[in-house]
C-alpha cells in the first residue's frame, strides 16, 4: 500500500523512501493524538492568543511530541509548527508543516472534531499528509503519486456534479470581527446554493472529508499553511482539485484556497468571485 517512490536528498546524497517518511509521520500523528486525549480526560490549561483565538497546554504537548519524534529520526529537517514558528538547524529540502492540534476551539469546548496534521515539504512541493483524528481514531494518509487512504483502505473524492447537489463546508478565521474578508458573504451564496453548507472547525479534517467524499467542496478565505499541507495532499491524492479563487495552482502560503472533487470547481469559484471583475486563471 506504500508508495516505494523514493526522493533524493542533495545535502545529505542520501534516499528517503516515502516508506520511513510515513511511518515516522503516522507514529508522531498517533502519539501526539494520545496526548490530546489524556488531556480531555485529565483537564487543560487554556490561554487567549487574542480575544477568540485560544491555544492549551494539549496544543502545546501535541507539538512537542511531533517535533521530536520526527527530529529522533531525521536530525537534520527544519519544521513549520503552528505554536513555535520555524525551527531550522541546518539546511535541508523537507520541511515539516505542522498542526499539533486543529481545530483548538472545539477541543476546549469538549466538541471531538480536532485532529493532528502533519504535512511534508520537498524541495517547496507538499508531498505527504497525515491527520489522525484520536476521537474517531481516523487516520488519514497520503504520498505523492500513491494515494489517499483512511485506516489503510483507499478513498475518492465524490463524484456529485452540481452545486444543488453538494454538501460543502467552510471556516471562518480568528479575525471574523474586525477584517473586510470575513467570508461571511460567501457563506450566505453558498448555503442558498448547496444542498447543504457545515462550518466542522477543522480545516485539516475538512479537507480528509473532501478526500473521503464526505464533503464535495471546502473553501476557506484566511487559512495558514499548517492547516493545509497535509489535507492538500489528500485531496489531490484523492482525484480532488485544489485552488486559490482565481483557479491557479493552490500555494499554501496564500492563505486563500478552495478544494473539491473537480467536477464543482468551476461552479465554487463562479460563486466566489461573483460581483468580482473577471477571472484570471
Ligand atoms: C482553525 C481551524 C478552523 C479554521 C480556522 C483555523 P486551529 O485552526 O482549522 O476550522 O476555520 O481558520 O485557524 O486554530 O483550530 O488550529
Ligand atoms: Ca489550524
Ligand atoms: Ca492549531
Amino acid at each position: 500500500m506504500l508508495s516505494l517512490f523514493s526522493v533524493t536528498t542533495p545535502s545529505c546524497s542520501k534516499q528517503l523512501s516515502f516508506d520511513v517518511l510515513l511511518e515516522t509521520a503516522i507514529e508522531a500523528g498517533r502519539q501526539a493524538g494520545a496526548i490530546l486525549q489524556n488531556y480531555v480526560r485529565s483537564g487543560f490549561r487554556i490561554e487567549h492568543k487574542d480575544r477568540i483565538n485560544l491555544v492549551t497546554d494539549a496544543d502545546h504537548a501535541a507539538e512537542q511530541c511531533v517535533i521530536d519524534r520526527i527530529r529522533k529520526q531525521f536530525p537534520r529537517h527544519r519544521f513549520l509548527a503552528e505554536e513555535r514558528g520555524r525551527v531550522e538547524r541546518s539546511p535541508s529540502p523537507y520541511l515539516w508543516v505542522i498542526d499539533p492540534l486543529d481545530g483548538t476551539t472545539n477541543f476546549a469546548h469538549g466538541y471531538p472534531a480536532y485532529c493532528v496534521s502533519i504535512g511534508l515539504e520537498y524541495e517547496g512541493r507538499c508531498v505527504l499528509g497525515v491527520v489522525f483524528d484520536p476521537s474517531r481514531n481516523e487516520l488519514f494518509t497520503a504520498t505523492h503519486g500513491g494515494g489517499a487512504y483512511l485506516n489503510g483502505q483507499p478513498i475518492r473524492v465524490s463524484s456529485t456534479s452540481s452545486l444543488e447537489n453538494s454538501l460543502l463546508v467552510t471556516g471562518f478565521a480568528y479575525d471574523i470581527r474586525e477584517a473586510a474578508r470575513n467570508n461571511l458573504d460567501h457563506f450566505v451564496k453558498f448555503a442558498l446554493k448547496a444542498q447543504g453548507l457545515r462550518r466542522t472547525g477543522s480545516a485539516a479534517l475538512d479537507l480528509c472529508y473532501v478526500a473521503a467524499g464526505r464533503f464535495d467542496g471546502f473553501w476557506e478565505v484566511s487559512l495558514n499553511p499548517w492547516d493545509m499541507a497535509a489535507g492538500s495532499v489528500m485531496v489531490r491524492e484523492a482525484g480532488g482539485q485544489l485552488t486559490n479563487f482565481l483557479g491557479n495552482d493552490l500555494s499554501i502560503y496564500g492563505q486563500e484556497l478552495v478544494a473539491s472533487n473537480g467536477h464543482i470547481h468551476q461552479a465554487m469559484l463562479a460563486v466566489l468571485n461573483e460581483g468580482s471583475s473577471p477571472m484570471t486563471t
